[in-house]
Parts: C-alpha cells; structure tokens; sequence
C-alpha cells in the first residue's frame, strides 16, 4: 500500500517542502474550482522531487487536464460526476502519456462506473464528500473497496478522505491511500511512521 500525502490543510509552502521531504510515494494535488466543490484551489508551483497525483474536483475538466499535465504527473483523476463524456476525457488524458483515475463521490455507486474500468489505471474512491480536509471516514467506502476488488479489473485502488492510523485498518484492501490532516496535524515524520507500521507490522 502506498501513501500519497495531500497538503490541503497546509497553509505555508515551508511546510509543504517538509512533507515532500518526508518518506511519502505520491504528492496529492487537491485542485477545486469552486463550483463542482464549494472551495477553490490551485496549485501551480511545486516541486518534482516526489510523483505527482492530481486529483480534479472540478467541472471544466478539460482546462485543468491542460494546465496540471505540464506538471508532469503520474495520475489526473477527474470526477465521473462531473463530465458527460467520461471515455472522451480518459482518451485526452491517455493521450499525454499520463495515467487516467477516475473518482467517485461517497453518493456515486461502484455499479455506475462498471462500463469504465477497463480503460482505467486507477479508481479514487472518495471515502469523504471532496471539498474540504480533516472530516471523518464515511463507512460505506469499505463495501466499495470491496466491490472493486472483487471486479479484478487491472486497475489500483485509492481511497481519499478521513484515513488516519484507526481507519487505515478498513482499507487494507486499496493499493493508495490519501492521508492529509493526519500527517499534517502532528509531527509528519512520525505520523508517517505510524501509518507504515499499520501497513508493514
Ligand atoms: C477532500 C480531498 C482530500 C482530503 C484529504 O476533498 O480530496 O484529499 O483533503 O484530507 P484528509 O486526510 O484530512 O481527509
Ligand atoms: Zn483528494
């Protein structure tokens, strides 16, 4: 299982440089326009030294694929809720070589996007309504994950929202997770590390 840090609830650049620093798979980069969630985000500058996981919550996804793909990211994931032609907006990404998730929100069912999964590299399955950070896990995401798993597909699961060192346990089954307040709201390093003992013993 591999740990992607999200910076959400970070308010200084020095401490986003401390948790690029820490001993993190993914760097999660939350972007939010302010009409498909009520915030608004962007991220422009920011470092290479970790793989880049940029995570949608936008509606105009087309302009946020052109923006974040100068990054450079490993994954652009968009909100199946948010598009209409969700095949067309999996090819655009595929097309700058990046790979394609596709999210979920907690009201959207596993079966609504059964038709997608074989051209996904990733499913984000959101265990909190998108918007904002530090609110608590929605316990119906474990069913999900469950669901996923059992359809075999060839893509990795990730589940985003509310995971901290007690959660962790009901998500054994996703291959990333997202982890934001409760890295950030105590001694990175060590959060960092209690997670990984959960995961490796
Ligand atoms: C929620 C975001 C998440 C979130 C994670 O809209 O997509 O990435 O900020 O933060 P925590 O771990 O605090 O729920
Ligand atoms: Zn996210």
């Amino acid at each position: 299982m591999k740990i992607s840090a999200s910076f959400l609830t970070i308010d200084n650049i020095d401490n986003v440089n401390k948790l690029v620093d820490c001993d993190i798979d993914y760097l999660h980069l939350d972007i939010m326009d302010g009409i498909f969630v009520n915030n608004k985000n962007e991220v422009i500058n920011i470092t290479n030294k970790k793989p880049l996981d940029v995570h949608l919550m936008v509606n105009d996804v087309y302009k946020y694929i052109d923006t974040y793909k100068n990054l450079n990211p490993t994954f652009i994931t968009f909100h199946y809720e948010a598009v209409v032609d969700v095949l067309e907006v999996i090819n655009y990404i595929k097309k700058f070589n990046i790979k394609v998730g596709l999210s979920i929100k907690p009201s959207t069912k596993v079966e609504e996007i059964i038709p997608y999964l074989p051209y996904l590299d990733l499913v984000l399955v959101m265990s909190v309504e998108p918007g904002q950070g530090g609110q608590s896990f929605i316990m119906d995401t474990v069913d999900k994950i469950k669901k996923l798993k059992e359809l075999k597909g060839n893509y990795l699961i990730e589940v985003d929202g509310g995971i901290n060192d007690n959660t962790i346990n009901l998500v054994n089954d996703a291959d990333i997770i997202v982890v934001g307040s409760y890295i950030t709201s105590g001694d990175y390093e060590e959060r960092i590390k209690n997670l990984k003992e959960k995961i490796y013993g």
